[in-house]
This record gives structure tokens, C-alpha cells and sequence, in this order.
């Protein structure tokens, strides 16, 4: 019997779940602040969906996606990814008639069956924003910046932005006849899968990671050398913005993503500090993709960013996350009508919103000592029959040690006060 997590899994234990509520609520404030609202889509979706929309080229889709044919002899997918399941959204439900750009936000698992390693996961997490509706270079400035401050707001700052422009439809025929031209002679020394990708899209070449194509790829024409007079002038537009936000950016010219979707500003958020898995969020216009799926001409732009990788890089870099909560009160018993007291007080405090402990374990008042502080409880109490007797208890400030004797009616009103 196997009945451990599957490889490419993580569970996240009780004492780390704050640093991902940490994460998620920095998430939710930024979106707020950007005027973006959230969505939820499914975890699953028809493999076609993918197929069409993150490229029949990528790895994510030739040999990474979570397939199976589900009960009704459909074709189903672990979404890889949370674009492609936000435009199917946008078109599905018509979105395109409310009052654009229609700005969205998820947190979402993902799934893709890549070999793990550090930051690389089977099942990893995103938080990502995607905008609807806008061709303009404010918007690709945006969403950048949407990115920039989340980073900086969960005290993310060793990160470098990488930003290039793969152009559009026009340019980039220009490009990939370059590409081919250059490829051709050296296609014998190249991997099958770049052979492969040299006649269906030679741009995806360059993202190739075997170390000798990579020697090739390195000299291989660059596509800001191609970019038409539109794509040209919107490039330099978004940058003369991101500057004018105080967005600090170096030009990758091989940034080419790994998702066929991208047209023009494609960007990550790059760390030396995690290993090989670097990139922390990845982004770009998307303008063609609701058009491709069916929907009408609508422009695109979004981010993911993968909350697993923040974490490592939080951890790695030593970015502090809050303090872990911890109990404000834990009320001992030392015997069976204290602790009944005890629960009665607990509950009253619950109930007022306050985090309280008591004994569920019937352990001695030494015991629970022991656990009130492995709990972090800041103020300890225990009840005894003379507390009982006299209605009053001595609590503990477990910062200082120092005391108080405080009316037992009184602990929720002082909890209050001094938490
Ligand atoms: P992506 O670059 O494939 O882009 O993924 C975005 C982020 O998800 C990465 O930067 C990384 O932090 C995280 N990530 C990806 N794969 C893994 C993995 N196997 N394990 C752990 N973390 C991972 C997208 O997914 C696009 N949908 C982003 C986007 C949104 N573009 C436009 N809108």
C-alpha cells in the first residue's frame, strides 16, 4: 500500500500555513488596491482548452500536462496553468459586454508533471492577475507594477525584472524566417525536440535548455531586432512608464516564455537565491488568445507568480513572515470542575473573537503548563478550587512573568485590553 504524498506533492503543516495566509492576504490587498476582483475557475478543463491556448509546441502540453479520460469518455486536464481557464471564462460568459478592461484575480493550484526538484513542483500554486480589453502600454505598465508591488509588499526584494517584446504576428514572421535561416546549418547538432520545433515555431527554440543548443541559441538573431514601428514604439512606452513608476528593469532579449500565448511585453521576476527554478513570476501580453479560442479581438496582459518558489526565496533570503498566531489565553484546570470552568471561559472568549486554549487531553497542571507555552499562549491561567471559591485568578503574562489577579467574570474584558 502506498499512502504517501505523490512525488511532486507537498502538504503544508500547521505551523506553516501563515506564511501561505501571509502570502494569499498580501495577494488579495494588492489586488484590492489595483481594482481587481477575484475568480475561480475549475482545476480541471477540457485538454482542448490547452491544447489551443497554451501551444501544441510548449513542454507544458508535449510533456507535462495531467491527462485522463474521465468516466464519459471526455478528454480532461489538471489545469497546467490559470490563463487559459480565465480567457475560456472570459468567453464562455461573455465578459467581453461588461464594461472592460475587465481586470481578474486568482489563487489557484496547478498541475504539471515535471521532474521536482527545489521550486519545482507537480503541484504548485499560483497567484495570478490577468486583464482584459486593453491594447495600451499603461496597461502592460499595470500589471507590471501590480507584480512589482506584490513582490514588494511581501518584502520581496532581491528579484530582477527581465522584460522583452516578442512582437506580434507580422514581426515575428519576419523573426522566424531569421530564426530558420540561422538554425538550418545547425540543426544536426540540435535536440529532436528543437528539430521539431524549427518547423512549427522556431521561437520556441530559444527556450530550449539542453546545453548544446543553448551554445547555439546564444548567438541566434534577436527579436528586438525585428520588432515592427508598432510594437517598436509600444515597447519604448512601457518602459519610459515602468521608469516613471520607479520599476527597475534589465532587457532580456531571450526571454521567449514558455507558453505559446504571448505576443509583444513578455516579462519575469528573476532570483539567483532558489537554484535553478529563478523565476518567481512570469508574464506578457496576451492579445490573440481570446481570438484563438473563439472569442472576439480582445487584448490581453497578465502575471503568475508561484507562491511554493516565493516562499523558498522568503525562506533562502531570510524575509521575515509575521509572527505565527498564537493563543492570547490558555486556562488551565487543576481538577475536573476547574477544567469545566476553564472550557466554560475559553468558549465565552471564543466567542468574542478571542484565540483561546484549554485542556482537552484530562493532563496534569504541569502538563499543561508545558503545552501553554509550546502553544505560545501569552497569558496563562489556572483555575484551582480556591480560584473557584473566590471567583479570582492570578494571570500570568508569559513575556515578563508578571501577575495579575484579575475576577474570573473579568478575563474576557482584560484579555481585551492587554492583547
Ligand atoms: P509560467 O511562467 O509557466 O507562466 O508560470 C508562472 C510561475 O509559476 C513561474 O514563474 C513559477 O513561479 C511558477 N511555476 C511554474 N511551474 C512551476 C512548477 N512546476 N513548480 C513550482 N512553481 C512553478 C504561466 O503560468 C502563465 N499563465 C503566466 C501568465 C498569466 N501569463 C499571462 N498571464
Amino acid at each position: 500500500m502506498n499512502i504517501s504524498v505523490p512525488k511532486g506533492t507537498k502538504d503544508v503543516l500547521p505551523e506553516d500555513s501563515y506564511k501561505w495566509q501571509f502570502i494569499e492576504e498580501s495577494a488579495r490587498q494588492v489586488a484590492k488596491a489595483f481594482n481587481i476582483r477575484e475568480i475561480r475557475t475549475p482545476v480541471f478543463e477540457h485538454t482542448e482548452l490547452f491544447l489551443r491556448g497554451v501551444g501544441e509546441t510548449t513542454d507544458v502540453v508535449t510533456k507535462e500536462m495531467y491527462t485522463f479520460e474521465d468516466k464519459g469518455g471526455r478528454s480532461i486536464t489538471l489545469k497546467p496553468e490559470g490563463t487559459a481557464g480565465t480567457a475560456r471564462m472570459f468567453i464562455e460568459n461573455g465578459l467581453a459586454n461588461q464594461p472592460l478592461p475587465l481586470k481578474a484575480f486568482y489563487i489557484t493550484p496547478c498541475y504539471r508533471y515535471e521532474r521536482p526538484q527545489a521550486g519545482r513542483l507537480r503541484e504548485f500554486h499560483q497567484f495570478g492577475i490577468e486583464v482584459f480589453g486593453s491594447a495600451q502600454p499603461e496597461c502592460d505598465a499595470e500589471v507590471i507594477f501590480a507584480a512589482s508591488s506584490f513582490l514588494n509588499k511581501i518584502g520581496v526584494k532581491s528579484t530582477r525584472l527581465e522584460l522583452n517584446s516578442i512582437g506580434c504576428k507580422s514581426c515575428r514572421a519576419e523573426y522566424n524566417k531569421a530564426l530558420k535561416d540561422y538554425f538550418r546549418p545547425h540543426l544536426d547538432a540540435m535536440c529532436s525536440t528543437c528539430r521539431d520545433r524549427f518547423e512549427k515555431n522556431p521561437l520556441r527554440m530559444i527556450d530550449c535548455k539542453e546545453e548544446g543548443c543553448k551554445k547555439i541559441t546564444a548567438n541566434a538573431p534577436k527579436i528586438l531586432d525585428y520588432l515592427c514601428d508598432d510594437c517598436r514604439s509600444h515597447f519604448e512606452k512601457v518602459k519610459s512608464l515602468l521608469t516613471g513608476l520607479g520599476v527597475e528593469y534589465t532587457i532580456n532579449p531571450d526571454i521567449v516564455r514558455g507558453l505559446d500565448y504571448y505576443t509583444r511585453t513578455v516579462f519575469e521576476f528573476v532570483s539567483t537565491d532558489i537554484g535553478a527554478q529563478g523565476t518567481v513570476c512570469g508574464g506578457g501580453r496576451y492579445d490573440k488568445l481570446i481570438s484563438e479560442l473563439g472569442g472576439g479581438e480582445v487584448p490581453a496582459i497578465g502575471f503568475a507568480a508561484g507562491l511554493e518558489r516565493l516562499i523558498l526565496l522568503m525562506d533562502n533570503t531570510s524575509v521575515p513572515f509575521p509572527e505565527k498566531p498564537v493563543p492570547a489565553i490558555y486556562i488551565g484546570g487543576m481538577d475536573e470542575n476547574s477544567r469545566s470552568k476553564a472550557f466554560e471561559l475559553v468558549s465565552k472568549l471564543r466567542q468574542s473573537g478571542v484565540a483561546a486554549e484549554c485542556d482537552l487531553m484530562a493532563r496534569s497542571v504541569k502538563a499543561q503548563l508545558k503545552y501553554a507555552d509550546k502553544c505560545g499562549a501569552k497569558f496563562v491561567a489556572i483555575i484551582g478550587e480556591t480560584e473557584l471559591e473566590s471567583g479570582k485568578v492570578d494571570i500570568k503574562k508569559m513575556a515578563d512573568g508578571t501577575r495579575e489577579n484579575i475576577a474570573l467574570a473579568d478575563i474576557c474584558e482584560y484579555i481585551g485590553k492587554n492583547n
